[in-house]
């Protein structure tokens, strides 16, 4: 019995400690995404200085063309599997895309079913040894992805790129374990394939005569002057769609229909419903002239795809299907007589019945189409898989009707939002998607059933180029956010911390080959709260260890560790600066007025949207004024078609005389000044009286400063009703949508 307790405290403890070390060295392995599951068995190494491989010939081609060029080794394939010191081999048991890594003391040896698994084996080998050096840990790493679908997207229609640039991106895509490579080729701004049955495609609608270089919503709007364009033959999409399937990613093109078409509509203005003149588009947007379904256009479309078909190997042509606005059908006979005949509602039924003719057409060349969740509209298409961009609603509903489905909400998947919100971010269309919220991205949604969660194919992020015109600009987008976003897709087991410290030495090693990625780690957040005796605490967030520099304009410089917080009792100009070792980051600069408003309890009978939240309802009155040309970040409030009704309450009554409110505008952005304002005082939160009505807010530039101004008089309670525009007029962008209201400081005195 003794010997029996002896030996299973030996097992315990040493289970223990294998465990310890394998934490340790798991955590010391810089693999992205993060592999399943990585087994130490014990503290030695293998060490590999020149590469002698054996290779089943099945993945020849995985190994000659990413092993050696990407591993920095020296490298020699042998005809003996004895003498190698790489092994790869075929083992059929292992799942699709996934593959078995070993590295024992005489040699590595990885196992794949496919050839996407012995590439992601090798990919992750060379990550080993590129990041963590040439003496590998024992060790034995299974890996399997936890989705199928794994993709990222670029939008050449805005701006496009080189050849070679298109495959850097996608030696990318590939180092991250991607496998789909979705390429948007037809736009308003420009048509970007080579047709041979309609040159005037890339004649004329590959060029714009100018573009639009600042924001959408500054009035006036800015161009360049500058003709641009392009296009990319037959024989480079070859080239490419080849390139990308050596490394086992499949080139998923979009041809847009029945929107976004302008760019064709301007080459053969027949196949809109006014039969033109149009002129390519010189900025983004939604564009209200789209394909008119004559019997001609989808000969035409027919066309098109029947060339593109030859193309693209793979199972899918996106259709595109987003933003079609319906003006230009309600206002055309042919339309109109159209629905009549086939018996349709509305408009909607229209453009369902221009994808499912379009499908129809596809499915007998043996492809499936995707479509943007609008394809829901009128009635989905019988074998179309959904790509959900609007939030997680098509997405969910689409699975409820047992149709595949591609997650790719813009909360988390556009790559076109911000980053940051720090000032020296390059223009961005909008928005603010962090590292960490991609990273902990649900691909998922939570509302779904379990019988229908397979239908979620996978996710992917989406790069459009409104403003992103050169390839370093694109990298600065899209990297490393596409770190985060390959683990959301690749890994069950997520763990943001640990990502980071991996992420940190991808970043540096990147950075150091010369790409022009973003590093925001040493960046800090600063978060200011009012406090009720007056004050602001800031807290900081920030990566473990760092130290926070906080700086005034009065000289007076204080260090704070990155948990402790720091508090402001004073107005003035405040400086943030995290601080890493010899790694600095980007300072946060906040000018903070305090006012009697900083004091209150806030209470709103609606919530902010979940997309631009900030920094919650405190940052109403939090000493704090937002951008005054962005409402990205923590103090603009964005309400989605709601009003927003406030009520403060202060510690104790106060004599109040004035109040003033920013509201932003950007009518393009759906983003309107409110149509109305009340302000109303209460000593005891019952009767209140009105101190200010206005139903006239206008704005100089792109906010508006409103002041409310009247007679002191003693308060407990500010009531502040603030009303929305409501629905959007006919004719302007998002025209039948309510529209948004943003909201900054309420500052009260
Ligand atoms: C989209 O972003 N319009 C799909």
């Amino acid at each position: 019995m003794k010997n029996l307790i002896y030996l299973l405290l030996v097992f315990l403890v040493s289970a223990c400690s294998n465990n310890r070390r394998d934490a340790i060295i798991k955590d010391n392995i810089s693999v992205i995404p993060r592999p399943l599951s990585v087994k130490v068995s014990n503290n030695d190494f293998f060490e590999l200085n020149t590469v002698k491989a054996w290779v089943d010939g099945k993945y020849n081609s995985v190994f000659t063309d990413t092993l050696l060029y990407a591993i920095d080794l020296n490298g020699i394939k042998v005809e003996q599997k004895d003498s190698a010191n790489l092994v790869i081999e075929v083992d059929e048991s292992i799942k699709p895309e996934g593959y078995y890594l070993e590295i024992n003391d005489k040699r590595i040896i990885i196992k794949a079913a496919d050839a996407s698994g012995a590439q992601y084996g090798l990919t992750s080998l060379k990550q080993m040894v590129v990041l963590d050096g040439k003496k590998l840990p024992i060790c034995k790493i299974q890996d399997v992805p936890k989705f199928a679908y794994r993709g990222m997207h670029l939008d050449v229609g805005r701006h496009l790129f080189a050849v070679s640039d298109i495959k850097k991106y996608i030696d990318y895509l590939a180092e991250y374990k991607y496998n789909h490579f979705h390429w948007h080729l037809t736009e308003d701004q420009g048509w970007r394939i080579e047709i041979k049955k309609y040159p005037k495609l890339t004649e004329i609608g590959a060029y714009r005569k100018e573009t639009l270089i600042a924001n959408l919503y500054m009035e006036p709007q800015k161009f360049d002057g500058k003709r641009y364009g392009g296009f990319y033959t037959q024989e480079e999409v070859k080239d490419i769609v080849r390139y990308a399937g050596d490394r086992n990613i499949t080139v998923i093109p979009e041809i847009e229909m029945p929107g976004h078409a302008l760019a064709a509509l301007a080459s053969y203005p027949s196949l809109g419903c006014t039969g033109g003149p149009y002129e390519v588009a010189t900025k983004w947007g939604v564009v209200a002239d789209v394909y008119c379904p004559y019997d001609s256009t989808f000969m035409f479309l027919e066309d098109v795809i029947d060339e593109v078909i030859e193309l693209f190997p793979g199972k899918y042509i996106h259709i595109g299907g987003d933003e079609c606005p319906k003006d230009s059908w309600k206002a055309s006979a042919f339309c109109q007589n159209l629905i009549k005949q086939l018996n349709l509602k509305d408009e909607h039924g229209l453009q369902s019945y221009f994808i499912q003719r379009m499908e129809k057409y596809i499915n007998s060349k043996g492809k499936q189409i995707i479509g943007w969740d609008e394809i829901l509209e009128g009635g989905l298409a019988p074998n179309a898989t959904v790509m959900s961009w609007r939030g997680n609603e098509g997405g969910i509903e689409a699975a409820k009707q047992k149709h595949d489905v591609i997650m790719t909400p813009e909360s988390h998947c556009y790559f076109d939002y911000y980053q940051s919100d720090n000032e020296s971010e390059p223009l961005a269309i909008g928005g603010l998607t962090t590292l960490d919220k991609v990273y902990n991205w649900e691909v998922i949604p939570a509302e779904l059933d379990r019988r229908n969660k397979k239908y979620i194919l996978g996710g992917q992020a989406n790069l459009w180029t409104e403003y992103i015109n050169n390839y370093s600009y694109l990298e600065y987008m899209a990297f490393s956010r596409g770190m985060a976003m390959s683990e959301a897709l690749w890994s069950d087991a997520k763990n943001y911390k640990n990502f980071l410290k991996r992420y940190e030495k991808h970043n540096n090693y990147l950075k150091s080959k010369g790409v022009n990625i973003a590093n925001h780690l040493y960046d800090i957040k600063a978060n200011p709260t009012a406090t009720a005796d007056g004050s602001i605490d800031v807290t900081f967030e920030g990566l473990d260890g760092m130290k926070v520099l906080c700086s005034d304009d009065k000289g007076g410089n204080m260090m704070v560790k990155i948990d402790e917080k720091y508090k402001i009792k004073s107005s003035g100009k405040y400086t943030f600066t995290g601080i890493k070792g010899d790694k600095t980051g980007r300072s946060v600069r906040i000018n903070i007025e305090l006012h009697k408003g900083t004091t209150a309890k806030i209470t709103s009978e609606q919530q902010p949207s979940e997309k631009y939240f900030g920094g919650g309802i405190n940052a109403l009155a939090n000493g704090i004024e937002g951008s005054d040309v962005k409402y990205s970040g923590n103090e603009w409030l964005g309400f989605e078609g709601t009003d927003c009704n406030l009520l403060f309450e202060l510690p104790q009554s106060d004599s109040i005389g004035q109040v003033d409110f920013r509201f932003f505008k950007g009518e393009g952005q759906w983003i309107y000044l409110p149509k109305s304002l009340n302000v109303s005082l209460s000593e005891d939160n019952k009767t209140f009286n009105d101190v200010f009505v206005s139903d006239s807010i206008v704005a100089d530039g792109k906010v508006a400063k409103i002041r409310a101004s009247f007679p002191k008089s003693a308060a407990k309670y500010l009531k502040i009703q603030i009303t929305n525009h409501g629905v959007i007029a006919e004719g302007r962008p998002g025209a039948g949508h309510k529209a948004w209201l943003f909201v900054d400081e309420i500052k009260v005195e």
